[in-house]
């Protein structure tokens, strides 16, 4: 007995008869992404060191330029995975899915992951933040390299897969936020307790929580989801004599 596949074709989607607004996630998605950017990038945009939202250790001087470039190259990864997770768009227009993928790996990903790297290890905020965002780093690099290499190969199914993860790493950026800002909220009260005054370790520590809870997160989630996904293709799978 065998199963009917067939590994070699492109990103299981949803059923052509599904329209392009039968996805309600995509606008919140597209919207959320802009948002983003058009706060995040201005400061770094204007070559102007004081702009910065992060404060420069001294003893990394270029630490303006590679945060700002760093900006730029992960602004684009945002931009560009929105059209590329979107199954309507792919189907309907796999040429431009093929450029902007180009954009997203080598004009966004692979750059922006080196350049966090560096300012990863060059952190204010501390070894617990380092740590987090020299893991995220390479995983981000490592998850887009592979989904890159399995489309080179034409193995779609793994393709999806790797750029579900990186996608998921790329958008982490905002729940890092969100949760920069809950810790902020509620760890605020404990300034005189907890942390003994000291504004400067209570950042530390918000930064090492949203940081680490930012992608893991994320990135559990996208296993999930792609395991759910996985175990209802194999119960949809038809078994041939
Ligand atoms: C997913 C891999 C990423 C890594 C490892 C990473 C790493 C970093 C690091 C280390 C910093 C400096 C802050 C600090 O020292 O704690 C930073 C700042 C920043 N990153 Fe990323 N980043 C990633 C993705 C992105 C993406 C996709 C964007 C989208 C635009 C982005 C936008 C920014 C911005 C705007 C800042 C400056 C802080 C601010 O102004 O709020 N990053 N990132």
């Amino acid at each position: 007995m065998t199963l009917t596949t067939n590994p070699a074709r492109p990103a299981a989607g949803p059923s052509p008869r599904r329209r392009w607004w039968r996805r309600p996630w995509v606008a919140p998605l597209a919207v959320v992404a802009i948002a983003f950017v058009a706060f995040s990038l201005p400061p770094y945009l204007s070559l102007d060191p004081a702009a910065s939202r992060v404060p420069a250790p001294e003893s990394f001087p270029p630490h303006f330029a590679v945060l700002s470039l760093h900006v730029v190259f992960g602004s684009v990864a945002m931009v560009t995975c929105c059209l590329q997770v979107w199954p309507w768009f792919r189907r309907r227009h796999p040429r431009a899915h093929r450029l902007l993928g180009r954009a997203y790996v080598f004009g966004g990903c692979l750059p922006g992951g080196a350049l966090g790297l560096v300012v990863g290890l060059a952190t204010p905020f501390g070894p617990v933040a380092r740590a987090s965002h020299v893991v995220l780093a390479l995983l981000w690099i490592g998850c887009t390299y592979a989904g890159w290499r399995m489309a080179r190969q034409r193995r779609y199914a793994d393709h999806r897969r790797w750029m579900v993860r990186s996608f998921a790493l790329t958008m982490s950026i905002v729940t890092n936020r969100l949760w920069g800002a809950v810790f902020t909220v509620a760890l605020w009260p404990q300034l005189g307790t907890t942390f003994h005054g000291d504004e400067a370790l209570l950042g530390s520590t918000v930064a090492a929580l949203s940081s680490w809870l930012g992608w893991v997160l994320p990135l559990l989630l996208a296993e999930w989801w792609l395991e759910r996904g996985d175990a209802a293709r194999r119960r949809r799978r038809v078994p041939t004599p």
